[in-house]
């Protein structure tokens, strides 16, 4: 009887301290992230996999995330500790085909193509991150065969050619993050990634058109590429945008004014850039938007948003930068900004170079 009861407990015990629902990877997964292993040189997260280890139920770290969901790997991220093209002091130099190898890179015999022929088998990943990992050469089309997928960064690394326009097809992408590669040539269409809510393409070689996207976006990140054209006045729908940057490209015409008033819009950077025209004194901007950098661009007019004069009055600490490094000392007022109180306005402005 006493046994009987202690092998009740025991069994109890057992239920209790087993996970919900045992996921244990098919043997072909398993024998996919062997194949990964192997093909990023043993990067140190990956050493310790052995043929008993459950992936499923590895220790989650910064640099290692496995998720499974029903026996298959959903999520898989990786960051190693390799350099990224703007933080490399080594030139890269192209090898063969005009890809780009150097110390910082994984090795000439490394092949993107392989790689993601491998990673592709795996087609159940909804989140994907190969970061600072070395990888280089051109993202394969082939990329669309991973349907599910929700997100991907793939930040960091010396990913060079165009962005295939295959990507477009995987509709259910939230976020996008190829910053930091050696992308160039120009966005394919991505307007068909209505889910998309988040992109990066920062730090690139991309131009030389504005990309076109999808309207529900919050964040667009494009800063220090060559894009080359205006800002398409279909901004004005992008009703959803909190973040834009555009930093760092040679963008020009005049700023749309409807991208002060956007609904939901908070930061704004087009510095760096030039931009050229007026700007009207009379600006409406959104009552959200708290950064405002338009430095370093040819506009020849001032901006000031009323409703900030009046905020100021409230406890806003407004952040706007109008800095008087204009560039080739065109004849332009410039204000700057501060808080000191001005007969109930905290706002002062001061003219700075030639009107
Ligand atoms: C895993 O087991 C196979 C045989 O089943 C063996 O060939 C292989 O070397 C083992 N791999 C590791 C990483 O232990
Ligand atoms: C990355 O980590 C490995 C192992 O710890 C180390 O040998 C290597 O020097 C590191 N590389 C960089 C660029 O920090
Ligand atoms: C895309 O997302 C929808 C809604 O979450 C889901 O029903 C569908 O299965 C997903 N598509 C793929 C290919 O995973
Ligand atoms: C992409 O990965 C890098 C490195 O882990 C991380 O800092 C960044 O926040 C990631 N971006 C997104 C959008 O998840
Ligand atoms: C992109 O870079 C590759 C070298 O990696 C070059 O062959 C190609 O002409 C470039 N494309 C554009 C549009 O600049
Ligand atoms: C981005 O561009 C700015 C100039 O707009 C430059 O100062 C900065 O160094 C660039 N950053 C990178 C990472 O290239
Ligand atoms: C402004 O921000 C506040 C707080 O984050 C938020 O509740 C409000 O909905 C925002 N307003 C608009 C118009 O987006
Ligand atoms: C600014 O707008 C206000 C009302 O919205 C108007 O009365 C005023 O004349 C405008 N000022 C300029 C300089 O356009
Ligand atoms: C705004 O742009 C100027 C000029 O590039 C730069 O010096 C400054 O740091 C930027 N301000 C912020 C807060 O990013
Ligand atoms: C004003 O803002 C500062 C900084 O955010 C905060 O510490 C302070 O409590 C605020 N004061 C009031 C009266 O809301």
């Amino acid at each position: 009887m006493e046994i009987f009861r202690d092998s009740v407990l025991c069994f109890l015990l057992f239920l209790v301290i087993l996970p919900p629902s045992i996921a244990q990877l098919s043997p072909s997964e398993t024998r996919i992230l062997f194949q990964i292993q192997q093909i990023l040189e043993y990067l140190e997260a990956l050493q310790g996999w052995k043929n008993w280890t459950s992936f499923c139920y590895l220790h989650q770290s910064p640099y290692l995330v496995i998720v499974c969901s029903e026996n298959h790997i959903t999520e898989f991220s990786l960051v190693g500790n390799r350099t990224s093209p703007s933080q490399s002091h080594i030139p890269p130099k192209p090898t063969s085909g005009n890809l780009f190898v150097s110390q910082e890179t994984l090795p000439d015999k490394f092949f993107i193509g392989s790689f993601f022929k491998v990673l592709t088998k795996l087609s159940n990943f909804k989140v994907l991150s190969l970061v600072s990992l070395g990888l280089w050469g051109q993202l394969p089309a082939t990329i669309n065969r991973l349907k599910s997928l929700e997100k991907l960064n793939i930040s960091s690394n010396f990913i060079s050619g165009e962005i295939p326009g295959s990507i477009s097809v995987l509709t259910n992408l939230t976020s996008l993050v190829l910053a930091d590669n050696l992308f160039n040539g120009s966005v394919p269409d991505m307007k068909s990634l209505q889910s998309l809510q988040e992109i990066d393409l920062s730090i690139n070689r991309l131009g030389l058109e504005f990309p076109s996207m999808s309207t529900n976006l919050a964040t667009i990140k494009l800063k220090n590429n060559s894009l080359r054209s205006g800002i398409p006045s279909e901004i004005k729908d992008f009703d959803l945008l909190q973040r834009f940057d555009v930093s760092g490209n040679k963008l020009v015409c005049p700023i749309p004014s409807p991208l002060f008033s956007l609904p939901s819009i908070q930061y704004l950077n087009l510095d760096d850039n030039q931009f050229n025209g007026a700007l009207s004194l009379n600006l409406s901007c959104s009552v959200n938007l708290t950064f405002v950098n338009i430095s370093r661009n040819f506009l020849i007019r001032e901006i000031i948003c009323l409703h900030w004069i009046k905020r100021q009055q409230s406890n806003c600490t407004e952040f706007m930068e109008l800095s008087d490094k204009w560039r080739f000392g065109i004849s332009t007022p410039v204000f700057l900004l501060s808080e000191r109180s001005i007969g109930g306005y905290s706002l002062e402005y001061e003219s700075r170079g030639a009107v």
